[in-house]
């Protein structure tokens, strides 16, 4: 008698025959809606500057980060996310060219609404590295450590200047304790109780950022290991969720993506606010040079990697190919 239940009646096999059958049964699709695309924006350049760590990517100038934004709209991208790339003479100790309001960042927020208005989601980086000139995400003490509760109050400074630029949604990412809160307390006393916050709940201190430092042209001394959390935990990000949901992060992110699929996905099972995950610079690299050398199938690689991280968990996700994939995939907005 056939048991159908196991071999050889059942044969897994049968629903991958064809292509056609396989995509019938495919449990996991991507859309161009669920892409956010990261773009970097340098003061005082009229040309793109290529990034070499990251092929295909560039520090724009505001006239091409225009263009990008209208590219990653027509591809059916959801959102953007903005870096500010400022003058190197205007990095200090306290990261001042991050609460100007005439800072780069405050002004590409400015340029990219004025093209896209609200048809794409436009967020920003709310964080002092791209602004300090010793390339940390705070403000130092005396000692040389990155003050916590004092690079909150930069931090609800450069909410608040971000906003008035017409940001739709802040992601902070620099990992102090209570960001969150103290950014949602920011935006509301100022009237701006409509901007969202993307919180960087989970954000690992990686090796994989290093194409990113170049992206922003920071010279980090030392490391984040005192802000950012160690690759080998996992409760401690379950705990990260469980603070900043309660200080009133809409949204969550895990980061990187690729190496942290694990948290990704605990992160997806208990949080209750859409879920976004970060696949980062190195990551990006990765693929474009082995690629570059022969080694794997790029776009079958990107492919496999966004998958993957859908797969696990994440609702949306920033790709430095947000727009590519999303023209691949059919670009129509749904
Ligand atoms: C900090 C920040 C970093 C990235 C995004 N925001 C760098 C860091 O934490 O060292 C990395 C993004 C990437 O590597 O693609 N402002």
């Amino acid at each position: 008698m056939t048991v159908y239940g196991s071999f050889p009646g059942a044969r897994p096999r049968r629903l991958r025959t064809t292509s056609a059958m396989r995509r019938m049964v495919a449990e996991t699709r991507l859309n161009p809606a669920d892409l956010i695309l990261p773009a970097f924006v340098r003061e005082g350049v009229s040309e793109p500057v290529p990034i070499a760590a990251m092929p295909g990517v560039v520090q724009h100038s505001l006239d091409t980060l225009r263009k990008a934004a209208v590219e990653a709209r027509e591809a059916g991208v959801s959102g953007i996310m903005l870096f500010g790339v400022p003058e190197d003479s205007k990095k200090d100790a306290a990261g001042t060219a991050g609460t100007d309001p005439g800072g780069i960042l405050q002004v590409a927020i400015r340029a990219v609404k004025e093209e896209v208005g609200d048809e794409l989601v436009v967020m920003s980086d709310l964080c002092l590295d791209e602004y300090t000139d010793h390339g940390h995400c705070g403000v130092l003490d005396a000692g040389g450590r990155v003050d916590n509760d004092a690079t909150l109050a930069r931090y609800a400074e450069m909410a608040r200047v971000q906003a008035d630029a017409g940001v739709h949604v802040v992601g902070p990412s620099g990992m102090m304790d209570g960001q969150v809160r103290v950014i949602r307390d920011a935006l509301d006393t100022i009237g701006k109780e409509d901007v969202s916050i993307l919180a960087y709940t989970a954000k690992y201190s990686s090796a994989f950022y290093g194409p990113f430092r170049e992206a922003v042209a920071s010279s980090l001394e030392g490391d984040r290991k005192t802000y950012q959390q160690d690759p080998a935990n996992l409760r401690e990000s379950l705990r990260e969720l469980a603070l900043d949901l309660e200080e009133g992060a809409d949204m969550v992110m895990v980061k990187p993506a690729g190496p942290c699929l694990d948290v990704l996905a605990r992160v997806a099972e208990s949080a209750d606010v859409p879920v976004a995950a970060y696949q980062i610079s190195g990551e990006y690299a990765m693929i474009e040079a082995a690629a570059e050398k022969g080694w794997i199938e790029r776009d079958k690689a990107i492919l496999e990697t966004l998958t993957g991280i859908r797969r696990a968990g994440a609702q949306m996700i920033l790709t430095y190919w947000a727009t590519e994939v999303a023209q691949k995939l059919g670009g129509a907005r749904r």
